[in-house]
């Protein structure tokens, strides 16, 4: 996998356009740092030390330095002792790679946020996290239509970006946001969100409304769920995907994931099996423009995660 090291400006021939270069400048992150974020594993799901220890161990093998796991996860500790076991036998040091983590939804505002970072980081183990998002729009036990959900949220910004500029944050984003909330953060705040997280598929595709904004502040958009999600076959079945894996003698789960990628996203596939695992990294081929464009315009519309729409 041509992560780290690469020194073109493409990654698996995704070009990085100029202002996507800016972005990187503004956000004082090496090249290598962002090439090596685009490709994530994601953890959500994944528990037990066992199963957590074999997939950091796998993926730190094949190549993989970037993590994503959340508070609400539950595997943040396992995770930090996978670490702390792996870096060494593979030549690692704690700046090889890059660990993203979320406030929960139950954390939001002013007198949880501190708290619930310092938590996220000491579960870990780590001195710093390189990206912390905010994991959702609203707060666990308020309804969406409260008010309060907003008022909540951007405290919980204000919060984040104390740790971003004492350093223990590299960066900060936010997950799940929608163009509302979007712009909404943007108008309030000095600090842009490095990173949008938000379910991305041929099945769930965004306005372009959410586009442009992200495209307009550099916020980079990254996709979960780009297999439908865990136990979800309804998209890796679609006979679209199935047609062109067949036709270029790929497998559908890379097909999802590449045709991501070629669309700008960055991409955080969850796998248990080491074998899955070394599979989502080897995307390295190119979908033609005929095949990106029947991705495109599959008609089955649906979303398979949690809906941020009606969140105030
Ligand atoms: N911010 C958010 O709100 C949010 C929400 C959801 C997810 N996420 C993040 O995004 C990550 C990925 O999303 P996700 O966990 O929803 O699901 P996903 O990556 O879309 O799909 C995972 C499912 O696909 C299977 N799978 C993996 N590789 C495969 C392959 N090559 N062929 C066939 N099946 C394969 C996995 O099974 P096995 O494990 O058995 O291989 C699992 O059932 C999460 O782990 C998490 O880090 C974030």
């Amino acid at each position: 996998m041509p992560v780290i090291g690469c020194e073109d400006n493409s990654v698996c021939g995704v070009e990085l356009t100029t202002s996507n270069l800016i972005f990187f400048v503004v956000n004082s992150l090496f090249l290598h740092t962002i090439l090596l974020f685009l490709f994530t594993v994601g953890t959500y799901t994944i528990r037990g030390r066992e199963t957590i220890f074999k997939v950091i161990d796998a993926a730190l093998k094949l190549g993989y330095r970037s993590f994503d796991t959340a508070a609400g996860y539950g595997n943040e500790q396992d995770i930090g002792l996978a670490l702390k076991e792996f870096l060494p036998k593979y030549n690692l040091k704690r700046e090889h790679i890059f660990i993203t983590s979320k406030l929960a939804p139950k954390d939001q505002g002013e007198g949880k946020v501190r708290a619930a970072v310092k938590n996220s980081l000491s579960n870990l183990g780590l001195d710093y996290l390189d990206l912390y998002l905010i994991h959702w729009p609203g707060t666990s036990g308020l309804p969406v239509e409260s008010s309060e959900n907003s008022i909540l949220r951007r405290e919980s910004w204000e919060g984040l970006e104390e740790f971003f500029k004492e350093g223990s944050l590299r960066s900060i984003g936010v997950s799940n946001y929608t163009a509302r909330h979007m712009k909404e953060l943007i108008e309030s705040s000095s600090v842009v969100p490095a990173v949008n997280q938000v379910e991305f598929h041929p099945h769930y595709d965004h306005p372009n409304e959410l586009y442009n904004i992200c495209a307009d502040s550099r916020t980079l958009l990254q996709a979960y769920s780009s297999l439908g999600g865990n136990g979800v076959k309804t998209v890796l079945d679609d006979s679209t995907v199935i047609k062109i894996a067949q036709k270029i003698s790929k497998q559908p789960a890379q097909i999802l994931l590449r045709w991501a990628l070629q669309r700008g996203y960055g991409i955080i596939p969850k796998s248990v099996n080491p074998e899955r695992i070394k599979i989502n990294s080897e995307i390295d081929f190119t979908l033609e423009d005929n095949d990106m464009e029947s991705l495109n315009s599959i008609e089955h519309r649906q979303k398979y995660s949690w809906n941020p729409d009606n969140v105030a």
